[in-house]
Formats: C-alpha cells, structure tokens, sequence
C-alpha cells in the first residue's frame, strides 16, 4: 500500500483504496452486467456529479453498447447529507417507458438520493430499475433498498477521489481516500 496523504481545503485525507484495486473491481461488475443484461438492451442513467468517472471506466468494460443518459440531483452538503433531492437534470419520460434501467451512482449514505431516483424512473414506466454503486455505507441506510450491484461495501466514512468530492475539490483523484479527522 502506497503511503500518501493529502490535504483538500481544511481536510486531511490518506489513502483508502488504490486505482488497481478500484480497476479490477469495475471489471468484475462489468462482467456481471454484461451476463445478466445479455440481450435486454439496457439504458444506463449516470447519477452526476461523483458518477461521472466510475461511470465511464465501467461502460467502457462491457461488452455490449448502449443508451447512456444523465441525471443530475443534489442532496448533499459538505460533509452531512440534507435529505432533501433537487432534480437539476432529468431524462425525457419517453427514453424511460418500457426499458430496462441501469443507475450508476458514485457513492450511498443515507440511500435517499437513489431511493428518489429510482423511483422516479419508475413512476415514469421502467420496466425494471436496478442500482450499480461503487461504494455503500449500509450502516447508515435509511431506507429500505436493495443494491444489486456494490463495488465495495465501506464502513461510516467521509471518502474522495475516483468522481467523489469534498466541496467540490478531489473529483479528480486516481484513489479514493477517506477522511483523516472529520471534526
Ligand atoms: P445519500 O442520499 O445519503 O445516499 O447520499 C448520497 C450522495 O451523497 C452521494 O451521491 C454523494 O454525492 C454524497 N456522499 C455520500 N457520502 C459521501 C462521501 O463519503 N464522500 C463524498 N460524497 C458523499
Ligand atoms: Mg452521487
């Protein structure tokens, strides 16, 4: 494990899980969606903005094309998450009706924001609606939902990196680090 630590604004953050590891991950969910999706021509709905980078590196690994769409909700502020879900960016309703949906999401807290999401998709006619996130923190779900898809299942932590952010700074980062001292 790479020793490194980093500072972003007020925060110090250290490594948490390397590129390598995150790369190999993503190939295992491709595979697996790749299997269960084959012949179901699925649409892909990327949750912005910590999506956008797991997103790209995991459609890349299908072996299938398809429809890539994006939505952009916000809930979150700092470090503590507000509950309440703004839909900046939706998908026209007559993409949705009758398909199969692929969500991918950065990262679940609270399961709120894909909570929202997903039922939106299906109030507006998905055939189906499953959730791909790279990261969970189940200790602190508040809803009840079903994640078929995890990358990696984390504990109660303050994490960047890989499409994840503190006020906007660390989207950027190869690694995901976790939060040093979150006082
Ligand atoms: P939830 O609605 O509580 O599940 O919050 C989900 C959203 O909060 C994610 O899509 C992220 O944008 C943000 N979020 C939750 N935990 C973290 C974190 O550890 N680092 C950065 N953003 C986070
Ligand atoms: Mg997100």
């Amino acid at each position: 494990m790479v020793d490194k630590t980093i500072n972003l604004l007020d925060k110090k953050f250290t490594i948490f899980i390397e590129k390598k590891t995150i790369e190999n991950r993503i190939h295992e969910l491709a595979n697996q969606l790749s299997d269960d999706y084959k012949g179901k021509n699925p649409i892909f709905v990327v949750v912005l903005t910590g999506g956008f980078i797991f997103a790209s590196d995991l459609l890349k690994s299908l072996d299938f094309i398809s429809e890539v769409y994006f939505i952009k909700v916000s809930s979150y502020a700092g470090l503590a998450s507000t509950g309440k879900l703004n839909f900046e960016l939706e998908i026209p309703k007559d993409k949705i009706v009758g398909r199969d949906i692929i969500v991918l999401e950065d990262i679940i807290e609270t399961g709120l924001t894909i909570s929202g999401v997903s039922q939106s998709l299906k109030t507006n006619g998905a055939k189906s609606v499953e959730i791909v996130s790279l990261l969970t923190k189940p200790s602190c779900f508040k809803c009840d939902l079903t994640v078929k898809y995890v990358g990696f299942a984390i504990s109660d932590l303050f994490v960047v990196g890989y499409g994840l952010d503190y006020n906007q700074y660390g989207r950027q980062l190869n690694d995901i680090y976790q939060i040093v001292d979150a006082s």
